[in-house]
């Protein structure tokens, strides 16, 4: 490996609902390298236990380098705001200085989706828009909740939650997030009229040119996107499970201006 190899590499996290999955990623090509790890996200969620998970993943990994993570929760300047599907302990919390307990290096966090966002349009599903710089591209991630990710010229304007719109009174992830399908047994079709629903409401809410679908459901696309039906392009997102990893070890860009 040559310096620049080793100066493009970022340990990427990505802290879930129901998994906390860990690789160091160059984030110049977007490739995994190393060890990839993935343990189930500790219940109750607290901040004690997941940190002391992530604490156990950087030694076994033995990684003093920088860090990007992404976290299901509003984050601003590295301080969490919500926490819809992780323990409330966490409201309040500078993760980005509990983090810096572990690594005398850089550290960035951001919110999930917005990372797998940054990761589909600089290499995946996104990346014709993103280097023209041109339109308003909508990622949308369904899993434990819903996640979104807002592209406006090519720039993320961060903590959207658009997975929280309303509909019909009810939180929109409480409906259409994959969660909902597997706990309610819903057939493609009956879950697919959900997901319709909902991006049709975001749809008629910000116009956007594309919707990015992303989360580990994007590799069924073929199943319920038939049952979509939206004027705005509409595509799976392609870097599957890992663009969680790789958007949040590209979060630390942002860090080095
Ligand atoms: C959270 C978002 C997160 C999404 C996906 C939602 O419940 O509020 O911040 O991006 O779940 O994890």
């Amino acid at each position: 490996m040559n310096e620049t190899d080793s100066d493009s590499l970022v340990l990427g996290i990505d802290i879930g609902g129901t998994g906390i999955k860990a690789s160091t990623v160059n984030i110049n090509s977007s490739k995994l390298t190393g060890k990839h790890l993935k343990v189930p996200t500790p219940q109750p969620s607290t901040p004690e236990a997941i940190l002391s998970g992530i604490n156990k993943i950087l030694s076994e990994l033995n990684w003093k380098g920088p860090i990007g993570s992404g976290f299901p929760g509003v984050i601003k300047k590295g301080r969490v705001f919500t926490a819809a599907n992780l323990s409330k302990e966490w409201i309040g919390i500078n993760i980005e200085n509990e983090f810096k307990e572990f690594t005398s290096n850089k550290v960035a966090i951001i919110n999930d989706a917005d990372a797998a966002g940054l990761a589909e349009m600089k290499f995946g599903a996104g990346a014709e828009y993103y280097r023209h710089k041109g339109g308003v591209v909508l990622m949308v991630t369904l899993g434990t909740g819903i996640g979104s990710a807002l592209f406006v010229d090519g720039h993320l304007v961060h903590n959207t939650e658009f997975g929280h719109i309303e509909i019909d009174g009810i939180d929109a992830e409480k409906r259409a997030a994959t969660v909902h399908k597997e706990r309610e047994d819903l057939s493609w079709k009956e879950w697919g009229a959900r997901v319709n629903k909902y991006l049709r409401t975001m749809e008629n809410l910000l116009s956007p040119d594309v919707f990015i679908v992303g989360g580990g459901v994007s590799e069924s696309s073929e199943r319920f996107f038939p049952f979509i039906n939206v004027n705005a392009k509409i595509v799976p997102a392609q870097m599957g499970n890992d663009a969680g990893i790789v958007g949040a070890a590209l979060a630390i860009e942002n860090q080095f201006n």
